[in-house]
């Protein structure tokens, strides 16, 4: 193998992991991989600086655990690693040891000559550096062509992952923001007019016990209503947990749920072999409707069978949640926004929903979404 072959083998490999959804250490340490083997070096790293200035990680290739051990501590930057960092340039020399930047190495850190440092940034700011030391014959301008690019990717991959590392942990707020919200305005509110009824009845019990009776039975009632509402709220908090696994076993997981909250276990029609026939992108939205037609079924049906019904025919989709329940009036005003999230969930994927109902006849919401193969 050539040179030049070997060393665009290199950064394509490490393209690969950047383009790839790897987490952060095995691109990282696949883009120290290959810097060396890009540009021969025997040894090759790259330090992460942490806020406090400090390494926060440090990937190494060339040099075995036994040897770490021996030298006992990661590089402290006191020499040119400080200067990458300080005046982040890159750096190329024959000889470490007589750059005037030069601090000595430990005591049992193997001896390194030839040296090639780039600082690893992206966007203005520099996160640390890659570096190689000891090729034989040192260090040549197309090893810093192919440095600067490897060290280029090192940034945005490091970038990249501390921006994620952000959204999600905005996005994990206003979540928790939302179910103190929710939760707050719902069965906090009802614990607590429960509470006032309890109190008030207390001055009753010598007067009127009859009519404190009567409250006791109402407070339990309306406990009982607070418990099965939770329920229902932490049954609709899990959405992303079975969407991850697919569309049969995303199914008999909220089946298995819904009878953990609503006692009655729903059978499951589901067409044999859908799980490959139905696009992985739809799975999660039909999900979430099902989860919350069933949501449905346990708050307001009082059914004694529901059927969680998907089957895909001539390209369609089709997927229903079917009680025998009370049942209701669609047309009629309602406060929640359960039935309006499903159909708005449902125009976003330009497929048909119906919800059919009637009192005292039962109900069934169906999905019918184009399956484009
Ligand atoms: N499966 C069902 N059985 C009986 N009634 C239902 C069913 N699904 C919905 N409803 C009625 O429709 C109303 C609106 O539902 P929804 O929009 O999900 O709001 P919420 O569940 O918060 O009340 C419910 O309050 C209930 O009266
Ligand atoms: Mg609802």
């Amino acid at each position: 193998v050539t040179r030049d072959a070997r060393r665009l083998r290199g950064l394509a490999e490490a393209a690969d992991a950047l383009a790839g959804d790897l987490e952060l250490p095995s691109v990282l340490d696949r883009i120290v991989a290959a810097a060396a083997v890009a540009t021969g070096a025997r040894y090759a790293a790259l330090g992460v600086i942490g806020d406090d200035e400090m390494l926060a990680q440090f990937i190494y290739r060339g040099v075995n655990e036994e040897t770490a051990r021996e030298i006992g501590h990661l590089p402290r930057g006191k020499g040119l690693l400080g200067l990458l960092i300080r005046d982040p340039r890159m750096v190329r020399t024959d000889d470490i040891n007589s750059h005037p930047a030069s601090y000595g190495f430990p005591p049992n850190h193997p001896p390194m000559t030839s040296f090639l440092g780039a600082p690893v940034r992206s966007g203005g700011r520099v996160f640390g550096n890659l570096y190689l030391t000891d090729k034989p014959g040192g260090f040549d301008d197309a090893d810093e062509e192919s440095i600067l690019v490897l060290a280029a990717q090192a940034g945005t991959a490091i970038e990249n992952a501390q921006l994620a590392e952000r959204l999600q942990s905005l996005a994990v707020q206003d979540e928790r923001d939302r179910i103190s919200r929710e939760l707050h305005d719902g069965v906090i509110q009802a614990l607590f007019s429960i509470g006032m009824g309890l109190e008030s009845a207390r001055g009753l019990i010598h007067r009127d016990p009859e009519r404190v009776g009567r409250r006791l039975d109402e407070a339990v009632d309306a406990l009982d209503d607070s418990i099965r509402e939770l329920r229902n709220y932490i049954f609709r908090l899990r959405p992303q947990h079975a969407a991850s696994m697919g569309l049969q076993r995303g199914l008999a997981e909220l089946a298995r749920e819904y009878e953990v909250n609503a006692v009655v276990r729903p059978h499951l029609d589901l067409q044999p072999g859908i799980d490959g026939r139905v696009p992985d992108p739809l799975v999660p939205d039909l999900l979430q409707i099902v989860r919350e037609a069933l949501s449905n079924c346990a708050k307001h049906a009082d059914a004694s069978r529901v059927t969680i019904y998907a089957a895909i025919h001539e390209g369609w989709v089709e997927v229903a949640v079917i009680d025998d329940g009370r049942g209701f009036d669609p047309a009629s005003p309602r406060v929640g926004r359960g039935l309006d999230n499903m159909a708005e969930r449902a125009e976003a994927l330009t497929a048909d929903l119906e919800v059919d109902s009637a009192p005292g006849a039962g109900a069934a919401v169906r999905l019918r979404v184009l399956a484009e193969e």
